[in-house]
């Protein structure tokens, strides 16, 4: 028997997301189409699972109707992905559209306004263009930040009519902290110069793209440009000064580095001066700063999966090396917490509410959504039942508790538009292919990739119907 209840409101999105990347697979891709993460898994097969990857994805280019036929059937009430801008265009210097994966782009939408499902696009989840890389040094040049804006003029002037909610990156601080903070993928070069320039070009960009998006109207028509952002709910070890210091500079470092110029129009002045101390250089101008002040997003989706937790570090920094932010902190695991064993990753839906507490308190004026929330569990298929569903019955539990946090928040008065999972199918994961599960709809890979919906499908299409939450 359930012993909560809790309403969802009638307009609380209850979505599911995924990247255009990691569902459509490489057919009709040209040469030069290539994206970052294209590049790193031609050069490295270890990322592969036993052989599936990018190259067929979840072959959505080809499947997308029978896909939304199961979002409609799943009771999504929107779908959130996003446009390739490697594959969207042709030449990124000239702008020209590839007609045939446009044409795609429009096929795929209308397919979702006919079944009544609101499509929320993303112009860029790790699909920088391979060229842009290699000819300009991505997000250090400044040329990038205007190649942007121009594909983006292109996808709204084509696109406007069917799509409403736009969001500039997903997660735009991850790829260049883990090529030049931390120097884990190629170029391994560690580099918190070229780091903070790439932040302060996407944000950039961002503000550059909710002044096109306001210049020519879109706005008014009812649209709005957003920004999808992974901050992590960060915990200190302890109430000791210490340790409350080290969670104070991680947020500072990767959470407010994002949050505070997109939402509120200003980089931290603590953070600059830390910056500065350090000796990090990365270029920016007054004129840049005033578009950043000028236009914030209109709102923000945030992808929450696990708590953060820090204590004050216990080994000194060697002056010698380039600065990075872990002079300030260690990771603090805590003992005895839920874990994912699969991901690594600690279970823990209270963060939800602690995130709207934080949303409540800092950014008062900014509606939010949950855009991502969701785990990946390994060889799923161990848990099938006689007739072959997977009996996610851990999923389920795992929605169901973070889900009741986001409304309790809403009840509480918290701009908390809705929640997204992380993901309609499972899909190919840039870190480990298709080895971690995240779909309500199992691909299955042995089968011709055959879609099957999981228990928790069934369990997603009552809870939407029925818009109540019992757990
Ligand atoms: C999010 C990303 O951070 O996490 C997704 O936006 C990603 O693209 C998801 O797939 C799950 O992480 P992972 O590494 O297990 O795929």
């Amino acid at each position: 028997m359930s012993k909560v209840t809790i309403a969802i409101p009638a307009d609380f999105i209850l979505g599911a997301a995924a990247s255009a990347w990691q569902t459509e697979g490489w057919s009709g891709k040209k040469p030069g189409q290539d994206s970052y993460l294209d590049l790193w898994y031609k050069q490295d097969r270890h990322v592969w699972h036993n052989g599936y990857g990018p190259a067929v994805a979840t072959d959505f280019i080809h499947r997308y109707a029978e896909d939304v036929a199961l979002m409609k059937q799943a009771g999504l009430t929107h779908y959130r992905t996003s446009i390739n801008w490697s594959r969207f265009l042709l030449d990124y210097e000239q702008v020209i559209v590839d007609e045939e994966y446009a044409s795609y782009i429009d096929n795929f939408l209308d397919e979702m306004l006919r079944q009544g499902i609101e499509p929320m696009i993303c112009l860029e989840h790790y699909e920088l263009p391979a060229y842009l890389l290699e000819t300009y040094g991505g997000w250090q040049s400044k040329h990038v930040v205007e190649l942007f804006v121009g594909y983006a003029e292109k996808v709204f002037a084509r696109y406007a009519g069917k799509v409403k909610r736009w969001f500039s990156f997903n997660e735009p601080i991850v790829v260049q902290t883990r090529v030049y903070l931390d120097a884990l993928r190629y170029p391994y070069e560690q580099n918190t110069d070229k780091w903070m320039q790439w932040n302060h070009h996407k944000i950039l960009a961002t503000a550059r793209l909710v002044q096109l998006f306001e210049q020519q109207g879109y706005r008014r028509d009812g649209g709005s440009l957003g920004v999808i952002l992974n901050p992590e709910v960060t915990y200190a070890r302890s109430s000791a000064p210490h340790d409350q210091k080290a969670a104070h500079i991680y947020d500072l470092f990767y959470n407010r580095v994002f949050l505070d110029p997109l939402l509120l129009g200003v980089y931290p002045a603590e953070l600059i001066e830390l910056l500065r101390l350090h000796g990090v250089e990365w270029h920016y101008d007054e004129q840049e700063l005033d578009i950043i002040r000028r236009y914030p997003v209109h709102e923000v989706g945030i992808n929450l999966y696990y708590p953060h937790r820090v204590k004050a570090p216990s080994r000194q920094w060697n002056e010698h090396t380039p600065f990075h932010p872990a002079y300030y902190y260690e990771p603090f695991e805590l003992p005895g917490r839920r874990m994912n064993t699969s991901r690594g990753w600690e279970i823990n839906p209270r963060i939800v509410y602690d995130m709207a507490q934080r949303m409540n308190r800092d950014y008062p004026d900014m509606p939010w959504f949950i855009a991502e929330n969701g785990m990946g569990i390994e060889n799923e298929a161990r848990f099938k039942n006689a007739e072959g569903e997977i009996q996610d019955d851990y999923r389920i539990d795992f929605i169901a508790e973070h889900l009741y946090w986001a409304l309790k928040a809403r009840e509480e008065g918290a701009r908390c538009l809705g929640y997204m999972l992380w993901a309609f199918t499972d899909n190919v994961s840039p870190m480990n292919a298709f080895k971690n599960r995240y779909g309500l709809i199992e691909i299955d890979l042995q089968q011709q990739l055959r879609r099957q919906p999981k228990k928790s499908a069934a369990w997603f299409a009552r809870l939407s119907a029925a818009r109540t939450l019992a757990l």
